[in-house]
């Protein structure tokens, strides 16, 4: 053997016997720690990751579907998007469109010094309209992250229309609403009242006081914990009243710029020609289905016409008076859970029909539960306030169910229609806290179908207009969602609000006018009624 070929097996041999201890070392600083794992992986000497539980996969799913491009957190102001210096085009203009065509909008965002944004995130609102046939459509947006986005629209009513490209929020503040969402949980606090003995104490609640120290509650239907600062003379069990506490004020003068009111929600100016759609027999297959569960929602789920919805979805029916909505309620059990919007849909029934009164329960407080019977008609329709954290006037702790323990309590009564929503008061925190009651939630109902899978059940979906108390409708989004996927699986019904609420012709408000409550109930009896 030559000297050099000698010289290459002795280096080989050491690297072999080298390899094979520096293996061995492995092994041994590895299975310290986990003595009964030792497998191939242990060759590259990183330790494995515990597996995920299904709990962190749906999470991490979750948090997936909802990601944004955020943008970077915004330094100076100048250099964020502006409604003002951005611009839309009409992609292929023809001299004519058909009714069932879609239309594209390419829209350029630009910095309030008109130089043109390279990045994306910027959320928008976008619709087709009519004023004189009180008509609306929503559109969807599609974001190339470059400082372009394009909204896809579909052309749903003959005659004179008009695109409107309103930016709600600039990415910059997206960036912010972002990061408060999970850094300042106590952004918005909760009052608990104590009280014993004619001694009265009021202290601060909320879902987690890091640090403090506390008197920890935990729900009896979802085990959640609620949290009040420890009061000073009284003990934790004098628990007795809840209440809205109030916001913080956790933006600095710089921030508040970027979220102010005269840059949210704002037209992006055009000079567009109106368009001029023919009209065609177009087919509408969502127009012939029957409105039952777990039918898929298409993008636009429909459209309003003369100030009425037309569901794409399923053939939706208009309930013109109060006998019409007393015929598809007698003989039903109708409860509802959630918050105010949820609330207003009880107040119009109410208001609608003639022969449906309410009950006083002789409670003082808002968040109810509010009663009422048709005797005539033999039906009821309840709603009373989901669980904490509710920002909602002073009411009894024991008055206050969560909707999980509520269906847990439902038995399998003939008839009987759940109708809940669940979001508003979530806004505000991380979307984990969200995620972890509608857990809760969606195992009650996983429980109250084994019972009886007759009962229909509904959920209510967000709506836009949130546009107070560190809320946005970038947030609500965030959550519908959320909300979106996690019932997905379930033979129960989404009532798709959003756009009914998006593409009206009033302002949006959280609380929206008496014309869309007619709508979304009218869509709510749709499913409740088929025809
Ligand atoms: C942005 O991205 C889209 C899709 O990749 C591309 O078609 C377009 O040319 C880009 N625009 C700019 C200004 O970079
Ligand atoms: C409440 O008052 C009653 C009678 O005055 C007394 O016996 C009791 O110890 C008091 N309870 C507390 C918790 O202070
Ligand atoms: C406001 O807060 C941001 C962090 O979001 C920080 O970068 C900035 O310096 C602060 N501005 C002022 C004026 O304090
Ligand atoms: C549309 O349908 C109606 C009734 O079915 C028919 O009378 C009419 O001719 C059709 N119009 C077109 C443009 O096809």
């Amino acid at each position: 053997m030559k000297p050099s070929l000698l010289w290459i097996v002795f280096v080989c041999t050491l690297c072999f016997l080298f390899g094979f201890f520096y293996r061995f070392t492995q092994i041994e600083s590895f299975s310290r720690h986990y003595p009964h794992e030792i497998h191939e992986d242990t060759q590259s000497g990183s330790s494995p990751a515990p597996a995920p539980s299904p709990e962190d996969k749906e999470l991490q799913n979750l948090l997936t579907m909802t990601a944004w491009n955020i943008a970077p957190l915004p330094g100076a102001f100048q250099l964020s998007t502006s409604h003002r210096t951005s611009s839309y085009t009409l992609l292929h203009p023809r001299p004519t469109y058909t009714m069932g065509e879609t239309i594209e909008v390419l829209i350029t965002v630009k910095d309030h010094k008109g130089r043109p944004k390279t990045y994306g995130g910027d959320f928008f609102n976008v619709k087709l309209y009519s004023a004189s046939m009180k008509a609306g459509v929503s559109g969807s947006v599609q974001d190339y992250n470059n400082g372009t986005y394009t909204a896809t629209f579909l052309l749903v009513w003959p005659g004179e229309t008009k695109i409107s490209v309103r930016l709600i929020h600039s990415s910059e503040a997206i960036a912010i609403l972002h990061e408060k969402r999970d850094s300042r949980p106590d952004k918005v606090y909760f009052h608990g009242h104590f009280q014993l003995n004619g001694t009265r104490e009021v202290v601060e609640c909320n879902f987690d006081l890091p640090g403090r120290d506390v008197c920890e509650y935990y729900d009896a239907g979802s085990g959640e914990k609620w949290v009040c600062l420890r009061p000073k003379n009284l003990p934790c069990n004098s628990y007795r009243e809840h209440s809205s506490g109030g916001n913080r004020d956790i933006l600095n003068n710089t921030e508040k710029q970027f979220l102010s009111m005269s840059f949210t929600d704002q037209e992006i100016p055009n000079n567009l020609k109106p368009l001029n759609v023919l009209p065609t027999n177009i087919s509408r297959d969502g127009r012939r289905t029957k409105c039952t569960s777990g039918l898929p929602i298409p993008d636009p789920s429909g459209f309003y016409y003369r100030d009425l919805w037309e569901s794409l979805v399923c053939s939706n029916q208009h309930f013109p008076d109060g006998s019409s909505v007393a015929s598809c309620l007698a003989g039903k059990s109708v409860y509802m859970f959630g918050d105010s919007t949820l609330r207003q849909w009880w107040e119009h029934i109410v208001d609608f029909v003639p022969s449906l009164k309410q009950i006083d329960l002789h409670l003082e407080h808002n968040p109810g539960p509010l009663l009422a019977v048709d005797t005539e008609h033999n039906y009821l329709v309840q709603w009373r306030a989901h669980q904490k954290p509710l920002r909602m006037e002073k009411t009894w702790i024991r008055e206050l169910h969560s909707i999980a323990s509520e269906l847990d309590n439902l038995g399998g009564r003939k008839d009987m229609v759940i109708v809940f929503n669940c979001w508003a008061h979530f806004l505000t925190f991380p979307i984990e806290i969200y995620v972890r009651r509608l857990r809760g939630i969606r195992d009650a109902v996983k429980r109250l179908l084994e019972h009886n899978p007759k009962i229909k059940i509904l959920i209510k979906s967000a709506n836009t207009g949130y546009r107070f108390d560190h809320g946005s409708d970038w947030l609500s989004i965030q959550l519908d969602t959320v909300m979106r996927a996690m019932f997905s699986d379930l033979p129960v019904t989404i009532l798709d609000v959003w756009q009914m609420t998006s593409c009206h012709r009033e302002p949006e408000n959280l609380h929206p006018p008496k014309v869309i409550v007619k709508n979304e109930v009218d869509l709510m009896l749709s499913f409740i009624c088929p025809s």
